[in-house]
């Protein structure tokens, strides 16, 4: 676990351009999905659950999260690559499993992206288990 003090807090207005930065940096950001409109969306639902985390004042990290009353979702989880390996991601996957506890979530589900396999291993040691059973559907409503 790294020694630097760190501050986990709520996504902030201001955080915008250094958060899409940061997703941009760490390849999170594709064609179709829009970052600026997404942090939109997310500030109207749950936005106590879209947090950023902090060292000396610059934001190295980000996760997005939801309950919808069944299951928690975890979306945009990112750590700067100059940080990354320090024990930051898992810092912030445990505060946020808190929040999703906290509201009574039961479960989580998160999605890996198939060129994405090497995060496995990170998930597989905060006990996330491959469901092979599942298949993902998904439909879009708006275009981005
Ligand atoms: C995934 C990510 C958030 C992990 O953050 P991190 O701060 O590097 O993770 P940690 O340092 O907390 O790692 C925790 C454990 O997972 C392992 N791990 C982390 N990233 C790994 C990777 N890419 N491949 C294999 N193992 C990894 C670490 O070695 C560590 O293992 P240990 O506890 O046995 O020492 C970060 O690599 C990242 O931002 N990646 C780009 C964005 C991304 O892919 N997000 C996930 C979308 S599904």
């Amino acid at each position: 676990m790294s020694e630097e003090r760190c501050i986990i807090r709520p996504f902030k207005l201001e955080d915008k351009e250094s958060v899409v930065e940061l997703w941009k940096i760490c390849r999170l950001v594709r064609p179709w999905n829009n970052p600026e409109k997404d942090i939109e969306r997310k500030l109207s639902v749950q936005s106590e659950m879209f947090l950023v985390l902090e060292i000396h004042g610059s934001i190295i990290g980000s996760v997005m999260a939801a309950y919808d009353g069944h299951r928690g979702v975890i979306n945009y989880l990112a750590v700067h690559p100059g940080y990354q390996k320090k024990g930051y991601g898992k810092i912030l996957m445990t505060h946020v499993e808190q929040e999703l506890l906290k509201k009574g979530c039961p479960k989580i589900n998160l999605l890996v992206r198939s060129d994405n396999l090497n995060v496995k291993r990170f998930y597989k040691g905060l006990h996330y288990e491959e469901q092979d059973d599942v298949k993902v559907f998904g439909k879009r409503l708006i275009p981005d």
